[in-house]
C-alpha cells in the first residue's frame, strides 16, 4: 500500500509560527480561479508588486509556468486537471508552511478541484479569489490565441468552449477585470489580505 513505511517528521522541524516571526508576516493562499484570460495572471503578478513594495515575502504559482515544469506530464482531461491542482495545492501548502504568502493562478475550473485545494491547503490558509471576467471578454481579448483554435476544433477540452467552469459558490472576493482597473482589483485585494497576513504588534 501507497504511504506504508514513510515517517513524515513535521513535528520535528522548525515551526511554521517561528519561520512567521523571522518574516514578520503570516502565510496563506491566495488562490484566483477563473477562465483563460479572465486576468488571474496579470493580478497575480500586480499583487505580488504590491505586497512586495509593502514588505512582503510572496511566491506566485502560475498555470503556464507550473505546466512546463512540475507538471509537464499533466493534459487537460478532467483526471489530468485535478492531479494538477492536487500537485499545485501540495507545493502551495509547504510555502505557507514556510510562511510565504503563494498566490496561484490556475483556472481551476470546478467546485470538486477547488473543494480538493481548500482541504489539503487547509480553510484557514485559503483566500479564494474569482476572477469573474465574461467568457465573451476573455474570447475577444484571446491573448493567446487559444478561443481561436479551440472554436476552430483545433484545442480539445477548452475551458468555456469545450469543458466546463462552474464559478464558485462563496468566494472571499469577487473581482470582473473587464469593469476594474488592476490598480481597482490590487486595492480590493489588499484589503481582503492585509489583515489576514499582518502580525499584529
Ligand atoms: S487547470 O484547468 O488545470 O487549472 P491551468 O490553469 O493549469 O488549467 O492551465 C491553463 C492554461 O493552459 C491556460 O491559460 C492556457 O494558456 C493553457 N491551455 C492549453 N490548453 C488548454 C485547455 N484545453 N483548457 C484550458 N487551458 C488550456
Amino acid at each position: 500500500m501507497k504511504g506504508t513505511n514513510i515517517y513524515p517528521i513535521f513535528d520535528k522541524t522548525v515551526q511554521r509560527s517561528e519561520r512567521e516571526t523571522l518574516l514578520r508576516q503570516k502565510g496563506c493562499v491566495v488562490w484566483f480561479t477563473g477562465l483563460s484570460g479572465s486576468g488571474k495572471s496579470t493580478l497575480a503578478i500586480a499583487l505580488e508588486r504590491a505586497l512586495l513594495e509593502k514588505g512582503y515575502l510572496c511566491q506566485l504559482l502560475d498555470g503556464d509556468n507550473i505546466r512546463s515544469g512540475i507538471n509537464n506530464n499533466l493534459g487537460f482531461s478532467e483526471e489530468d486537471r485535478k492531479e494538477n491542482i492536487r500537485r499545485i495545492a501540495e507545493v502551495a501548502k509547504l510555502f505557507v508552511q514556510c510562511g510565504v504568502i503563494t498566490l496561484t493562478a490556475f483556472i481551476s475550473p470546478t467546485n470538486e478541484i477547488r473543494a480538493l485545494a481548500t482541504k489539503i491547503i487547509g480553510r484557514e490558509n485559503f483566500v479564494e479569489v474569482f476572477v469573474d471576467t465574461p467568457l465573451d471578454i476573455c474570447e475577444l481579448r484571446d491573448v493567446k490565441g487559444l478561443y481561436k483554435k479551440a472554436r476552430a476544433g483545433e484545442i480539445k477540452e477548452f475551458t468555456g468552449i469545450s469543458s466546463p467552469f462552474e464559478a464558485p459558490v462563496d468566494p472571499d472576493l469577487t473581482l470582473d477585470t473587464s469593469r476594474l482597473s488592476v490598480e481597482e482589483s490590487v486595492e480590493l485585494l489588499m484589503n481582503t489580505i492585509l489583515p489576514k497576513i499582518k502580525i499584529k504588534s
